[in-house]
């Protein structure tokens, strides 16, 4: 049992093996466990790995991944379970913010933030859910926003993949339900972090410690859905009912 009362799983799966919310969240699911930290530059995660074994993982293993290259995710998944087994936690922490003024002239740049925080989400879940289904057990943390629950002008973007990906693992949850197979939808705020440097933070700001933690805990549990902070659940219900006009004009 690991400090959040989850047994250990044998093999966990980091997409984004750099991500901050990622990396704190393998540390919390380590101990006992092979992990793998799947990322760009998978040479240069020195650091990220000896995180991970100083959490107390049996085994950590670096792994090149590019999560744009749609082609490679199939094989990926294939070749991870060919080496280590079946996959018991997979975590989707890769993302980018983009620049939401660029986006909204450069048709490329939109299409690149939703290609990889909205599409190379469906394609590695459908990947993940697939072998998962087969192995009859496995979890899925999918990170969610804010941003998603109700697309602000400010960001649109960013939001409408996030929007996308909030639905798309909601109805996947749904498709998977009696199989064994969990997904975990993870929705945080505004995360005080690297991804977020020089912004302002908006109200009940988190960081990647808080963020990880209670996605540790809501896994432990075998909830379906996690706000960081909770009180974010009520504030989006809230937010679903302000007007357009006053909806139009919300920060970030
Ligand atoms: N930070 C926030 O305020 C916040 C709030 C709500 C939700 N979230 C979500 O939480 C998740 C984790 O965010 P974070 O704060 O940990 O961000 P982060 O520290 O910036 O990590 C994101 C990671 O995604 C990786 N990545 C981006 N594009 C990739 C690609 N094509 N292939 C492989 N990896 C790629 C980056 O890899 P490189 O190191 O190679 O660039 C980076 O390490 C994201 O889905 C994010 O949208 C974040």
């Amino acid at each position: 049992m690991d400090d959040t009362g989850a047994s250990a799983p044998r093999t966990v799966l980091l997409l984004g093996g750099r991500s901050e919310i990622g990396i704190e969240l393998a540390r919390r699911l380590a101990p006992g466990a092979t992990v793998i930290l799947a990322a760009r530059k998978a040479d240069q995660l020195a650091d990220q790995v000896a995180a991970v074994l100083a959490a107390g993982a049996t085994g950590v293993h670096a792994k090149e991944f590019d999560a744009d290259d749609l082609d490679s995710h199939g094989p990926l998944v294939d070749s991870l379970i060919a080496d280590h087994g079946p996959i018991e936690i997979a975590v989707l922490a890769f993302g980018i913010l983009g620049d939401q003024a660029r986006a909204e002239t450069d048709a490329a740049h939109a299409v690149a933030v939703v290609h990889t925080d909205y599409v190379a989400h469906v394609s590695l879940l459908t990947c993940l859910a697939a072998a998962m289904r087969q192995a009859g057990r496995g979890s899925l943390v999918v990170f969610s926003s804010i941003a998603g629950a109700r697309v602000r002008r400010a960001n649109y973007v960013y939001g409408s993949a996030k929007a996308g990906l909030d639905g798309f693992a909601s109805g996947l949850a749904d498709a998977l339900h009696g199989t064994g197979v969990r997904v975990l939808i993870v929705r945080p705020g505004f995360v005080i972090g690297r991804m977020t440097q020089g912004m302002t933070p908006a109200p009940l700001p988190s960081t990647p410690e808080k963020v990880a933690a209670a996605t540790a805990r809501a896994l432990a549990k075998g909830r379906r859905t996690v706000w960081i902070p909770w009180a974010l659940g009520p504030a989006s219900v809230v937010m679903r009912l302000l007007p357009q006009f006053i909806w139009r004009r919300m920060p970030r």
